[in-house]
């Protein structure tokens, strides 16, 4: 007892003789931070001004448990070199140093020392010499982005080494040498078979692609090799990765015949071949059906006639051939592939006539046939577009020689701006300032560069588009609406997007460094994504504040740290006691009730029944999560989003689940956790997904569900869920949906506002029974404020209520908005947003009441379904969805209504609506009521249509099954 009076009484003298706080941050990161102080200029101003960063809340940095665990410091200016000493942060997960065009040098290999380093972010800056090969000991990296600096020499075999590795960014160096490959002693980049992109674009790589470089284990979306000098042929293993979306091997030497193992990838989106000294005949692309963009121009290809697949790729949205010794009939069908925007078939020597009478596709805005051989041309008079036919004999004739189609002069077009009309003439801004399209008044702006590596698209001035870039933007970087300005948009010569962007201050004319820190390193890690059509990007931010400040001047003494040192070396060993003895005086149960809220439930411990509104959901070890997942292996993922991943596992019952893992930064607060499982769990419906159970164990966070084996709605209706989806069976599918939500809507206690309502939420299982997915982003609608809720706008664009966008007023209608977009998809298989048009619009604009046969939408329903449509079913299915997108919510019906209009159509139909299958709303309906209320607040980033294909949630109830941990 005297020892421990002893220490402390030294413990109050150490407090007392050190600044209070203290005790937060551990002495060797204090030690580490002052190191890169000493090294660096223009640190953030409130760094060093006393010896706690972690107390005081340095700029840029996160502690857990008085460990230094994220370092964030995007376009700060800093000036100087990366120390050695940055391997004493030992607790590190989080490095993002990016944008910072004069932190730079030789990159230390003692970076290989950060053992818990998840995310590395140095893009942007000026490092120089080798990709240290130390950062293959990175075992927990998950996201590399070394893009954008001046690096040489090769990329080190021991990059093969991380085994999570998901993001591999070394583009727009100056490396140089082959890509290494795996040998009996060395590791080599096949290794990574959880990467999925490697983006080596714009460096000076050369040698052969080795056979070994690609396996079938591997899981790549995006293969960005264009702008190397790499050799020799195409390696024919590239037909394995079987999940590619993107290849670009443009602007390279490769030789030889394309593989035909191409054709395997069946999932590409985009192929860029130009530029290389490929020979032979071009594979036949027919199986390709998901490709948008096809670029082979520029290579020495055999003489050879138009391919089959020009007329059957009705995914086709650019097609560019130039010199492609292409020859013979030009084929009409070409024409009128559905979504066609772009033809560049310049240079070949196509001959006869070019017929482009009838049948055009909607979306044909360039067609470039320049030098070829075309001798007549027979064009319709509706087609306005540029066409491009100089070079041709048809020019002689001169019928047509003063046709604008024969002259080298093109439209002038202007790329798009955001607008500043609704400003006025508001008077010019100071040198470093920019008007604010959102306040209308002069601020300074955050600015930098948007890249778009592979976008889908060629047309700058699509107002659409753009604005939807804009407003994805404003909305997930919370900013206010039209607090984006975007200019100066343009293609470099290789195709890619650059677009200059400023972001403005909500609140008011400048930002503060921690909202500098929080939209710098959204954009760089990869958390805002851009919508689908453009593809993957980098930001590159510009400095934002002055420089000035120096380093020096703010450090700490080496007294101070000394006496700090010896100080914390105190405390330490007081504190062990201290708790030792806490420890032995009050056991586990005091701990477990402050820090375990799911103590009551018995989790952890034994289910003593004082929780009967967890009835139903399992509790699961993160062992046995981790075995039924293979160890989350990348093969077991089935679906990504803000959030996490999703795994698919086989349960030790045989039982298949999807397991959704929060990752770090996701993560609710344990108290949230509960209420949310409290929630699912009492909420059950044969139309929502069900909850099987959860884990909560060893700092992880994951929901259990049932597994739905057929998929997302919208993988069904693009025809990657393999089934074919009539009319009949589409109408099934709105029926179930419908009641879901109506369940959650009026059954539910409390109700249930889904939030995220999308054709990816919307899962199917073998009987084409509809599961409505991912409550997410739910939010309780709680009696005081019945009606609506005030709230963050969430959801995801083009689905999302604009009058909830523009109120922040919160209510069921606004799921009936995205119901009634889901509704619109059914008809069309589009995207709410395709090709910078908005499927609401469309329709609207499109709808003809005397069109006895399509009701006006000829062009716009899928063609799957236009055999099988009877009118008045499917026109009153179009009126029930616009009824479900009217701007103003009080005109919207409710869920329930729509339940039984669908009813209706479906009887009129001849289908019985009240089979076991699909029983009528009203009986069916678990009773949730009577169950305790729980306020409601949940944390899921906003998630965008592109991330999250497939996003579990839900409620089921199972067998009570709490276990002892
Ligand atoms: C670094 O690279 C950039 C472009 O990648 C180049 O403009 C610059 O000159 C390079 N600097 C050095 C020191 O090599
Ligand atoms: C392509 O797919 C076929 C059949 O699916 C398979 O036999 C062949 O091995 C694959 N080739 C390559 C190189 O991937
Ligand atoms: C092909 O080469 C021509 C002439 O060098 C060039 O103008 C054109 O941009 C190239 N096309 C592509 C798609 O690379
Ligand atoms: C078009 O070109 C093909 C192949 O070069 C040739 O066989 C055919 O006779 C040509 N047709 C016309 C009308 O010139």
């Amino acid at each position: 007892m005297a020892t421990h009076r002893r220490l402390l009484l030294l413990l109050f003298f150490c407090l007392a003789s050190v600044r209070a706080g203290l005790a937060d941050t551990n002495s060797q990161d204090v030690a580490a931070l002052q190191a890169l102080m000493n090294n660096w200029q223009n640190v953030p101003p409130n760094w060093g001004q006393n010896s706690d960063p972690c107390g005081s809340q340095w700029d840029g940095i996160i502690c857990t448990n008085g460990r230094i665990t994220s370092l964030r410091l995007p376009s700060m200016s800093l000036k100087g070199q990366l120390p050695a000493d940055i391997a004493q942060l030992s607790a590190l997960n989080y490095l993002d140093l990016s944008s910072n065009p004069d932190l730079g040098g030789p990159l230390t290999p003692s970076i290989g020392n950060l053992k818990q380093l998840t995310t590395l972010i140095l893009a942007g800056c000026s490092f120089t010499g080798n990709i240290p090969q130390e950062l293959g000991n990175l075992g927990q990296l998950y996201f590399l982005a070394l893009n954008s600096n001046n690096f040489t020499g090769r990329i080190p075999g021991t990059l093969g080494l991380l085994s999570n590795l998901n993001w591999f960014d070394v583009a727009e160096n100056q490396l140089s040498g082959p890509l290494p490959v795996s040998s009996n002693s060395t590791p080599g980049l096949d290794l990574l078979v959880n990467t999925q992109h490697f983006h080596f674009n714009k460096n000076q790589l050369s040698g052969q692609l080795q056979e070994k470089l690609f396996n079938s284990k591997m899981i790549l979306i995006h293969l960005l090799f264009d702008g190397n000098k790499f050799t020799g042929p195409i390696p024919t293993s590239v037909g394995l990765l079987q999940k590619l979306q993107i290849l670009r091997l443009d602007k390279n030497q490769f030789s030889g015949n394309i593989p035909a193992s191409i054709t395997n990838l069946t999932t590409l989106n985009e192929l860029h071949l130009a530029g290389n000294e490929l020979q032979g005949t071009v594979p036949d692309l027919s199986a390709l059906t998901n490709l948008n963009y096809v670029d082979l121009s520029n290579n020495t290809f055999d003489s050879s006639p138009a391919p089959p697949w020009f007329s059957t790729l009705t995914s086709l949205n650019a097609l560019f051939w130039q010199r492609g010794g292409l020859t013979g009939k030009i084929p009409t069908s070409l024409f009128a592939l559905p979504q066609l925007q772009q033809v560049v078939l310049a240079t070949n020597t196509f001959n006869g006539t070019l017929n482009m009478s009838s049948n055009l596709g909607p979306d044909l805005q360039t067609v470039d046939f320049q030098d070829n051989a075309i001798t007549q041309i027979d064009i319709a008079s509706s087609y306005s577009n540029t066409l491009i036919l100089v070079g041709n004999p048809v020019c002689l004739d001169s019928q047509y020689a003063n046709g604008l189609f024969c002259q080298l002069k093109q439209k002038v077009v202007t790329p798009y701006t955001t607008s500043l009309a609704k400003c006025g003439n508001s008077s010019a801004c100071p040198v470093d300032q920019s008007l604010s399209p959102q306040s209308c008044s002069c601020a300074y702006p955050y600015q930098g560069s948007l890249v778009f590596r592979a976008p889908l698209f060629a047309d700058l001035t699509n107002s659409t588009l753009f604005q939807s870039l804009e407003s994805s933007l404003w909305t997930k970087l919370e900013l206010a609406p039209n607090a984006v300005y975007l200019s100066d948009l343009h293609f470099s010569s290789d195709g890619y997007l650059y677009i200059q962007v400023e972001f403005f201050s909500s609140t008011g004319t400048s930002f503060n460094r921690s909202e500098i820190i929080r939209i710098g390193s959204d954009l760089t890690n990869q958390i805002w994504k851009a919508p689908p059509i453009f593809g993957p990007y980098y930001f590159l931010g510009y400095p934002y504040f002055s420089t000035g400040g120096s380093g020096g001047s703010s450090s700490m003494s080496t007294g101070v740290i000394a006496g700090i040192s010896v100080a914390c070396a105190l405390l330490l060993i007081g504190l062990v006691v201290v708790g030792l003895y806490a420890l032995r005086q009050r056991k586990a149960r005091r701990e477990a009730k402050t820090t375990n809220p799911f103590a009551s439930w018995g989790v952890g411990g034994k289910d003593d029944g004082s929780a009967p509104q967890l009835k139903g959901a399992r509790w699961f070890s993160f062992d046995e999560m981790k075995k039924c997942t293979n160890n989350f292996s990348g093969n077991n993922e089935i679906g990504a989003g803000g959030y996490g991943n999703v795994y698919k596992g086989v349960l030790t019952n045989g039982q298949i689940v999807a397991i959704k893992r929060a990752q770090q930064g996701s993560m609710q607060g344990a108290l949230e956790f509960k209420t949310e499982i409290e929630l699912l769990s009492r909420v059950h419906h044969k139309n929502l997904v069900g909850l099987v159970g959860f884990c909560f164990d060893q700092g992880e966070q994951m929901l259990v569900y049932e597994y739905i084996p057929n998929g997302t709605l919208r993988d069904n209706l693009i025809g990657k869920g393999g089934m074919h989806l009539d009319w009949m069976k589409r109408l099934k599918i709105a029926l179930g949906a419908a009641r879901g939500l109506a369940y959650l809507h009026e059954l539910a206690d409390p109700p249930i506002i889904h939030r995220d309502i999308k054709s990816t939420n919307i899962l199917l299982d073998e009987n084409l029974n509809a599961k409505v997915a991912d409550f997410g982003l739910s939010k309780l609608v709680l009696d005081s404020q019945k009606g609506h809720v005030s709230t963050q706008v969430k959801g995801t664009l083009g689905y999302l209520d604009p009058e909830y966008y523009m109120t922040k007023q919160l209510s069921e209608k606004s799921d009936v908005y995205s119901f009634g977009v889901v509704m619109l998809e059914l008809i069309s298989s589009r995207l709410p947003i395709e090709k910078g048009k908005y499927i609401v619009r469309e329709v609207r604009m499109a709808i003809d009441q005397y069109d006895q046969e399509y009701y006006g939408l000829q062009d716009i329903i899928d063609p799957l379904i236009k055999i099988s449509v009877k009118l008045v079913g499917f026109r009153r299915f179009v009126q029930l969805a616009m009824e479900c997108v009217e701007e103003s919510a009080s005109n919207r019906p409710t869920m329930n209504e729509v339940v039984k209009e669908i009813e209706i159509i479906m009887q009129n139909e001849g289908v019985s609506t009240t089979s076991n299958s699909a029983q009528s709303s009203a009986t069916e309906f678990g009773n949730a009521r009577g169950a305790p209320r729980h306020p409601y607040e949940e944390q899921v980033p906003i998630r965008d249509e592109g991330s999250s294909a497939f996003a579990y949630s839900g409620g089921y109830s199972y067998e009570v099954n709490v276990e002892p941990k």
